[in-house]
């Protein structure tokens, strides 16, 4: 794919867009919303220049060719395009002024009306469950329940290919041991991992609304009925622990208890899967990135957020609450923002040599787990999960490379790669 490379290559006629919104700023930007793939080493390299000085401050994006653009608060009618690391800052905190409501509600496709929580609810409402929340993946919490066993699966895992000298690193490790991981702390049943993974890719990945509706319906039944059964018996998983919670003194609603169960799930599965395999594919094509992982363990830690930063899997959304100008252009209440992290998290204005993987980089407040109140919940659980991850690997898999032929092609997203074969020497 030859992706554009300045603004004349992406300006668009749109007759549809709303009256406020100058013409010289709308474009299409749907090429950079990862969902169109690559083969470069650096894969989100071609948005980059979208954070540019030369760049008007707020762009507009048309609805993506489909029409589903408007399921779970997405692009329906158009959406403003924030680029710049100033401004995705402004409308991640800015809760005056940017709402998440409606956020990420795919349950809304078939007509139901919970609302996933916490992320489509706004402050003030947003800290009780926030409060409720936070001790359950907590750093604390992680060292002392959940680190052990991490790193007892992940050893076990590795320890299971180390002597083959090859992997399908993306399909039969990434897209796995977070799952497990994740399953095990809320207390799900084991054998439910392929069909979970199922639901979840019909839901976020297909883009067919009959599959996107069967995929939920199937895994509401599923949480509805696990729910009720940790109410009968309750267990020391998290599951259990929400069901059998209580938020400012009271008891949850069957509302909360969905809610949170069912964004939990969404928000768990698989964005620690698609960051693992990028992050090996990025070494394995990149080796000098093994070399100093492994030569410095110390700066694995550092090398985690720069995995993070330089792999902004998503890219999240916001309404305007009300009126405003901003960079002189008219908002208008219920205007849609798309920010763009892989534009921000490479602006030169923040980030020095933004393009650079450089784990020992200071302040490396990046946007891959976004930032204000609805800060990633799982961002704790899902940075010590790469670093176990990394540190028992390079201990028993010094260097790997891609398996000479094979597809290194990646969407620079969720979307991700399906399969990625790896090898090495086997002593
Ligand atoms: C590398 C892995 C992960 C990435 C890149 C990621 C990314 C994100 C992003 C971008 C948001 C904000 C979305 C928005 O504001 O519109 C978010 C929120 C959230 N994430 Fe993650 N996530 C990851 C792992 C996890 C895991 C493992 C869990 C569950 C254990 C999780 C649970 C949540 C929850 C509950 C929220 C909502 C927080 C709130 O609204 O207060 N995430 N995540």
């Amino acid at each position: 794919m030859n992706y554009p490379a300045k603004l004349d290559d992406i300006r668009v006629d749109f007759p549809n867009a709303p009256a406020h919104v100058p013409k010289d700023r709308i474009v299409d930007i749907n090429w950079a919303m990862g969902q169109t793939p690559n083969d470069l080493v650096d894969p989100y390299e071609p948005f980059g220049w979208l954070s540019g000085a030369d760049i008007p401050r707020l762009l507009f994006n048309p609805p993506p060719p489909g029409g589903l653009g408007a399921i779970a608060g997405g692009n329906a009618k158009g959406n403003w395009v924030v680029t710049h690391y100033e401004d995705i800052d402004r409308v991640y905190c800015d809760n005056d002024h940017f709402s998440n409501k409606g956020t990420a509600e795919f349950q809304r496709v078939i007509g139901e009306t919970f609302r996933s929580i916490p992320l489509a609810v706004d402050p003030p409402e947003h800290s009780k469950y926030r409060m409720f929340l936070v001790p359950f993946l907590s750093p604390a919490r992680i060292t002392r329940d959940i680190e052990p066993r991490i790193r007892q699966v992940v050893i076990e895992m590795i320890e299971e290919i180390a002597d083959k000298g090859e992997v399908d690193i993306a399909w039969d490790f990434g897209r796995i041991f977070p799952v497990r991981i994740f399953m095990g702390l809320m207390g799900f049943p084991p054998p439910m991992l392929e069909q979970f993974l199922s639901w979840e890719w019909d839901i976020l990945h297909t883009g067919d609304l009959a599959k996107m509706q069967a995929a939920l319906r199937g895994v509401l039944t599923f949480l509805r009925g696990f729910i009720a059964e940790k109410e009968a018996n309750p267990d020391e998983h998290l599951v259990s622990s929400i069901v059998h919670g209580k938020i400012e003194g009271r008891p949850l609603t069957e509302e909360e208890k969905i809610g949170i169960v069912w964004f939990l799930w969404l928000g768990g599965l698989d964005t620690v899967a698609a960051t693992i395999s990028q992050m090996f594919r990025r070494m394995a094509m990149q080796p000098e990135i093994q070399q100093q992982l492994r030569d410095h363990p110390e700066l694995i830690n550092g090398g985690v957020d720069e995995f993070l930063r330089t792999q902004p899997i998503l890219s999240t959304g916001r309404r305007a609450t009300r009126d405003f100008e901003w960079h002189g252009v008219q908002i208008k209440e219920g205007d849609g923002f798309s920010c763009l992290n892989p534009a921000g998290n490479f602006d030169p204005a923040r980030f020095e040599n933004p393009r650079e993987f450089d784990p020992s980089r200071k302040g490396n407040r990046h946007f891959t787990l976004i930032g204000g109140v609805h800060i990633c919940l799982g961002a704790h659980l899902a940075r010590r999960e790469l670093r176990v991850l990394l540190e028992e690997f390079f201990k028993r898999i010094p260097t790997f490379r891609v398996k000479p032929g094979a597809d290194t092609t990646v969407f620079p997203g969720l979307l991700s790669i399906r399969n990625l074969p790896l090898v090495w020497d086997v002593k």
